[in-house]
């Protein structure tokens, strides 16, 4: 009897050991890829779990930053740190009004981006490009154009490489590379680093550029879908504070923002930079060597 009790406990445990294994250890969205293309897919990866330990500041939730008073969080205009040197691009920016940032990997790309820049420009908005160094070398009109506009330009590598399978020696190869190309169109370097794939590996953050991720993926590499796009969209309710993430390839991506940026605008959003976002939301200028992920813009 003792010995039949014994196996009915070793049976539970090993039931509840498989459920916690299947049901808990995986990161979501992380097993999807697409097959025709190495520059539209971007997998959640463990790593950047581990690498939220780096953050600077507990985030604010949005709840909390409204009850803040307009004064403990007035922006620094007049100790204006704005690394772009252009805050607001005169937008006027109101930090106790909800914002949301747009972002959009894996461009330049034509017509898409341009398709992409001029919809936001018919709201007086803007969004964040994370760029791909070789595209832009094919693109470099588009690049220029973004910056002119007053898009953040963040870098996604120079050939979209996954970080966490290079030496150290390579991941900076990847990322000087990719800034050679961004000077020599816009005079300076990206502001930003997004990571292909979400991945960094175990390493520590690459120590020349703040790294960001996203809080809200949109899968639209996947569905190519306006509808789904936006459906995934308006199911997270809350957005403000949130990075929202898209590419710049898809046609159907340009169609759901004909209908996702007046949905924002009309709801009260404010389209910013993530560093705008950083700054106005959060009350943070970012930090190289820092990953800003999903606890940060939450
Ligand atoms: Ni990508």
């Amino acid at each position: 009897m003792r010995s039949f009790k014994a196996i009915v406990v070793s049976a539970l445990v090993a039931a509840i050991a498989i459920l916690f294994v299947t049901s808990g250890f995986y990161p979501t969205g992380s097993a999807i890829q697409s097959d025709d293309d190495k520059n539209d897919v971007e997998n959640i990866g463990l790593s950047l779990n581990e690498n939220t330990g780096t953050l600077k500041n507990p985030p604010k939730k949005p709840e909390e930053s409204t009850s803040t008073s307009p004064a403990e969080r007035e922006p620094d205009s007049a100790n204006n740190t704005d690394p772009e040197g252009e805050p607001d691009n005169g937008r006027n920016i109101d930090p106790d009004k909800l914002m949301v940032a747009l972002t959009f990997d894996d461009g330049p790309c034509d017509p898409c981006s341009n398709e992409i820049m001029d919809i936001l420009a018919e709201y007086n908005s803007l969004a964040t490009f994370f760029d791909v160094g070789s595209r832009a070398e094919v693109y470099p009109d588009i690049v220029a154009r973004e910056v002119e506009m007053g898009f953040e330009l963040g870098s996604h590598t120079y050939s979209h490489a996954d970080l966490a399978k290079l030496s150290d020696e390579e991941a900076k190869a990847e990322m000087d590379k990719a800034n050679d190309v961004f000077i020599s169109i816009t005079g300076k370097p990206a502001s930003l680093l997004r990571p292909p794939y979400g991945s960094l590996g175990g390493k520590s953050p690459l120590s020349s550029i703040p790294v960001v991720t996203w809080s809200v993926d949109t899968l639209d590499w996947q569905s190519r879908d306006a509808e789904k796009i936006m459906q995934i969209i308006m199911d997270e309710g809350n957005l403000d504070g949130k990075v929202i993430l898209m590419h710049s390839l898809y046609p159907s991506t340009v169609e759901a923002l004909k209908t996702l940026v007046p949905y924002l605008i009309d709801n009260g959003y404010q389209l910013v930079t993530v560093s705008e976002l950083a700054k106005y939301k959060y009350g943070d200028d970012l930090q190289p060597g820092t990953v800003y992920g999903y606890d940060y813009f939450r």
